[in-house]
């Protein structure tokens, strides 16, 4: 979703619509504004593309409005409908707000502010923010807090009850001219001038009028005029010192978020999907797994998993959990083969289906055929109402947020997420996990984001390095065993696909009926050698290959005995979670080879996000 807060000397709707319209890239679903013009707080909120927010505004005079607020939303979960669009308004009328991300226990707080009198007008944990809010504000006054400092106070004991993740803007009727921000694990950046001053989700919603930033950090809240800001620690209300950057990007380096293509930039935001992934779905004490979508279900006797590209390695890694942890017999398949065979589904069989976009027509045609062979399917997905999420019985959103690049990085991601979750789901129904395990994979996932963050840089150098090296080639083996199969069908599709070199993924083991007879010293090998149980078997594999003077790549961990032409080490992560560093590793290698042979990175020839024809 895109946030904007503008403060300053010119009407602020405009300049608000103006800036989500630059947002407009990360997609959009319905959009809205609040502003205070003559005394009153106005709010205008329209479902569907901006345009339908500007014809209502052009229908009324916001002429003298001076500061305001402006969200677009780009749905995860909850239908896109006016009712649930942002802003949202607090018990009185006087307090609108704008946000990106999930308060996890806002039920919580929804009962408590519902005991005190509270009704509420959407199901929105955004609205129960915007009330906790209110009533914090009136109680501050009551106490006699200063006037200047009461919003503060008022945000900061709010946002000291809201667990999760959020980027807020804030605006109140008692203060028209000032806007208030906050920010937890979702991104939020000042732009700032002597003159007017913005706040905004992204930079692209303001770089025509300042280039002078400060990002946001976690934990801080922000109070902007016309001509000033300051920046307060969220947890003690002090005010903090902060030095604004100054930006050289041109606008679309600014979509990138100044990276060179949405690619890279999407295999950088893994971090925060895996982030945004959890959020919600994990018990209030952190121990369990908390799926409401697949409550309703009993676990699946047999799970058929369905779908095309890079969904369908999703998939595959999945099967390993499903079978390991929850015990079930998984199946996996190609959608275009599944939908002309002669299926056989049992009773108590479920269908998954995986579709980063929704809308792959080969998906699609199976979710359709399975359905009308009396099957229960599950759909996961990341846009939100696509064709395989409203037909499906029960729908998992992934919540990566838009992926522009045609080439699926962090969607992937996302999925394994949740495909994680939903394994250690199924496995807790059956009694089939001890505490420990699920604690131990849920406190791993949890480290992940942090632990990512800090090795992409690094992974990304030795990426670029290995790519001088080997784009010469014309041809690239990748071989994994285990759960490490499915990557090396993705490490190949990733880089042929972008940089339109012949790769092929194989199982290590069956290398020897067949691809040897290719290696030779310009067919390169990358393996995936982690440090699991098939180690060994890998070892062995790659010894095969340099007995025919073949050169290696390998992606392997600290303290793993290999002696290979090119050695690649990822941190660890806790068994088969080793994916989430892995799967950046073959991303960025085909990324870097890729850029370094000059392709067009985010369009590739031939290629389309979105496979809507057989
Ligand atoms: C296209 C895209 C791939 C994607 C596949 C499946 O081929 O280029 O990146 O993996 O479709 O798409 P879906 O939206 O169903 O996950």
């Amino acid at each position: 979703c895109g946030i904007i807060g503008y403060t300053g000397g010119r009407p602020a709707v405009p300049l608000i619509i103006e800036g989500l319209r630059r947002l407009e890239y990360r997609g959009y679903d319905s959009a809205g504004t609040a502003y205070v013009q003559d005394g009153e707080l106005q709010v205008v909120r329209a479902e569907g593309k901006l345009i339908e927010l500007d014809t209502k505004l052009a229908a009324l005079d916001t002429s003298r409005a001076r500061a305001g607020i402006g969200h677009t939303r780009w749905a995860t979960h909850g239908v896109p409908v006016e009712r649930n669009a942002h802003p949202h308004i607090d018990q009185d009328g006087t307090i609108a707000l704008v946000h990106n991300g999930i308060i996890e226990n806002y039920q919580e707080l929804k009962d408590e502010l519902t005991a005190a009198g509270h009704t509420f007008r959407t199901e929105t944990d955004t609205e129960v923010i915007a009330h906790l809010i209110g009533a914090v504000l009136n109680a501050c006054i009551v106490e006699g807090v200063p006037e200047e400092d009461c919003m503060i106070q008022a945000l900061s004991r709010a946002l000291a009850r809201a667990e999760g993740a959020y980027a807020l803007a804030v605006i109140n009727l008692a203060e028209p001219d000032v806007i208030y921000g906050a920010r937890h694990s979702s991104p939020l950046v000042m732009g700032v001038s002597d003159e007017e001053n913005f706040l905004a989700s992204d930079i692209p919603a303001f770089l025509p009028y300042t280039r002078n930033v400060v990002y946001l950090n976690d934990g801080e809240l922000v109070r902007l005029t016309k001509n000033s800001w300051t920046v307060y620690d969220c947890a003690t209300a002090k005010k903090i010192e902060r030095t604004p950057q100054r930006i050289e990007w041109d606008i679309q380096a600014a979509q990138k978020g100044g990276y060179k293509h949405f690619m890279l930039k999407e295999i950088f935001e893994q971090p925060m999907v895996v982030t945004n992934c959890l959020t919600g779905r994990l018990s209030p004490d952190h121990k369990h797994v908390t799926l409401p979508e697949l409550e309703e279900m009993p676990v699946p006797e047999r799970l058929h998993i369905i779908a095309c590209g890079t969904s369908f390695h999703a998939g595959l890694w999945a099967m390993y959990l499903m079978e390991n942890w929850a015990k079930i017999p998984t199946s996996v398949e190609i959608a275009s083969e599944y939908r002309y065979r002669d299926t056989i589904l049992g009773e108590g069989d479920q269908v998954l289906v995986i579709s980063q976009s929704g809308e792959t027509a080969d998906t699609l045609a199976c979710l359709r055929k399975v359905k009308e062979q009396g099957a229960k399917v599950i759909g996961l997905c990341n846009v939100v109402g696509s064709s395989i999420a409203r037909e499906s019985d029960t729908v998992i959103y992934t919540q990566a947020g838009p992926e522009i690049s045609v080439a699926s990085t962090k969607a992937m991601c996302s999925q394994l997420v949740v495909l994680t979750l939903m394994a250690l789901f199924w496995g807790r129904r059956k009694n089939l996990l001890t505490e420990m395990a699920e604690t131990e994979c849920l406190d791993t996932l949890k480290r992940i984001p942090e632990h990512l963050e800090t090795a992409l840089p690094e992974m990304r150098e030795t990426a670029r390095t290995l790519a001088r090296q080997y784009s010469g080639a014309r041809s690239f083996l990748f071989l994994g065993r285990g759960s490490c199969y499915p990557l090396a069908l993705e490490g190949a599709l990733k880089l042929k696909e972008i940089s339109y070199i012949h790769a092929e993924g194989y199982a290590a083991g069956e290398m020897k009926h067949g691809p040897i007879a290719l290696i030779d010293p310009d067919f390169p090998t990358f393996a995936l050698a982690l440090a699991d149980d098939l180690f060994p078997k890998v070892q062995s594999n790659l010894q095969e290959v340099q007995a025919r003077n073949g050169k290696i790549i390998a992606l392997t961990q600290d303290g793993m005995d290999l002696t290979v032409d090119s050695v690649w080490k990822i941190p660890h992560a806790w068994g088969p979670l080793d994916v989430f560093f892995a799967l950046p590793a073959l991303q960025l290698f085909a990324y870097e080879v890729a850029d370094y042979l000059g392709k067009d990175v985010d369009q590739p020839r031939n290629l389309a996000k979105s496979v809507t024809v057989e």
